[in-house]
């Protein structure tokens, strides 16, 4: 019974040791890149806590937010050359803005240039060729609230 014990913990031990080695070493890992999806998943949840923090008049988290949101996009465009830099860069004056809004905690501006920014999300959507993902600035605290699902109209 006693033996019993100790090889289980034996066990343990060496699974929790060779799972640490591997964390550190292992090839996939250093290899991995996120898919573009996947960052823009992240970028959807970051403008939606942005929404919620400032909502909440908290600035702190706000700003933490804001600067989270910022470095997926900025990963997607180093990750993801197909993505034009131009694409990126023309929403520098909104994120500007919107960090702006943050620092001097006025929540008018704050709204103001969330919505261009959200624009600049669309703006990059419809020029590569996903016209069906359309971000919006959320209405209510549900989760993904921050998305249209419903069909854009066609011109
Ligand atoms: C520079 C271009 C660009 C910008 C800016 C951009 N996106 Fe995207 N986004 C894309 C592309 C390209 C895809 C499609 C990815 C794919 O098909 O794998 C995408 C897809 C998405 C998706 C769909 C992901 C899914 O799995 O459902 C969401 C959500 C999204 N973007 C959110 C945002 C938000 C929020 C912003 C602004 C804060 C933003 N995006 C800004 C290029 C951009």
């Amino acid at each position: 019974m006693k033996l019993c014990r100790w090889i289980v913990v034996l066990a343990l031990v060496g699974a929790a040791t060779a799972v640490t080695a591997q964390d550190l070493k292992s090839p996939s890992a250093d290899q991995y890149v996120p898919r573009l999806g996947d960052i823009m998943s992240a970028a959807q949840t970051r403008h939606q806590k942005l929404w919620l923090a400032s909502k909440a008049q908290n600035w702190e988290l706000s700003a933490y937010e804001l600067r989270q949101l910022k470095a997926s996009l900025v990963e997607a465009a180093l990750l993801y050359s197909g993505i034009p830099v131009s694409n990126v860069t023309t929403l520098e004056p909104s994120l500007q803005a919107t960090s702006d809004a943050i620092a001097t905690k006025d929540g008018r501006k704050f709204a103001k240039a969330l919505g261009d920014l959200t624009e600049g999300c669309n703006a990059c959507h419809r020029s590569m060729g996903r016209s069906f993902v359309v971000i919006k600035v959320p209405a209510d605290p549900q989760p993904f609230a921050n998305q249209l699902f419903a069909p854009p109209a066609r011109p």
